[in-house]
């Protein structure tokens, strides 16, 4: 199997929806590549990888290594990693160069970047310069400290019109597809409908040409999720229960059996 490219996942619009998750590490990119359209090495590695508060304090060379990681654990999904807090906001050049930087770090085709109208010129002077862009509207969660939490947007009409206008900024500046977080089911629709590139959902819509969700959450790692997770198994009770039983056969010396030992050469 031959690695998608980012023109595939712009023709995926309208069609088969398009089928993302986050990845961190290794072993779940090799676990999650064969199933998935999209890796996004998430900046809520921040919140899942380190016990941040937020993902406001994640750095570059954090989403580096990581996105290094996910890319030596994948070969056929496209592998998209978030630009950090503060690595780009500040101008165009900027973002560019620590684009560039991750890029050439990781080995990924694409970043991701969180914002609307007052980014999209830095979408486009990425996106006219070789690197591939995926936006992010809606709930951007980089802006809790502006934002004060993690509620669904787009409520009022306001928002609303302020979301969608956000969506359509940056796919009209090149994004090559745009997530959807956090908005109430109707502006999911309306941008779907807009928007020349494929939108990807979270907490969103069904209507979406995409859904992602990060992998500790739909695997039942955390005891509490938001409304929008399904969880589809329960790995924290199958972690606990095996280490429940590891922990007994240390104990009762059950564990090592002869199985797991040596025996002399004779
Ligand atoms: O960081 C992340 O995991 C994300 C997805 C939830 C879209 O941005
Ligand atoms: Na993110």
């Amino acid at each position: 199997m031959k690695r998608l490219t980012i023109p595939a996942i712009r023709k995926a619009k309208g069609g088969t929806p398009l089928v993302m998750l986050t990845a961190y590490t290794v072993r779940t990119a090799q676990l999650l590549d064969p199933h998935c359209d999209i890796l996004l090495v998430g900046d809520s590695l921040g919140q899942v990888i380190y016990g941040l508060p937020s993902t406001v304090p994640v750095t570059l060379d954090m989403m580096a290594a990581h996105g290094a990681a996910v890319v030596r654990g994948s070969y056929h999904s496209v592998v998209v990693i978030d630009m950090p807090f503060g690595s780009y906001e500040a101008s165009p050049e900027k973002a560019f160069e620590n684009a560039a930087w991750i890029l050439k770090q990781t080995g990924a085709a694409a970043v991701k970047m969180e914002g609307g109208e007052a980014m999209a010129p830095t979408v486009r002077f990425l996106s006219e310069r070789g690197i591939p862009v995926m936006g992010h509207v809606g709930l951007t969660p980089q802006a809790v400290n502006i934002l004060g939490g993690y509620g669904a947007r787009g409520r009022s009409k306001v928002e609303a019109d302020k979301i969608v206008a956000d969506a359509v900024a940056v796919a009209e500046a090149g994004a090559f597809a745009i997530v959807v977080e956090g908005v109430v089911e109707p502006i999911a629709i309306e941008i779907t409908q807009k928007v020349v590139c494929p939108t990807i959902g979270i907490g969103a819509s069904a209507e979406c040409d995409g859904q992602v969700l990060v992998a500790e959450d739909m695997l039942g790692m955390f005891e509490r999720t938001p409304r929008f997770v399904k969880r589809f198994d329960d790995l924290a009770g199958r972690i606990s229960a095996a280490v429940e039983t590891y922990a007994a056969d240390v104990r009762s010396r059950r564990f090592p059996g002869s199985e797991q030992t040596y025996a002399p050469k004779d």
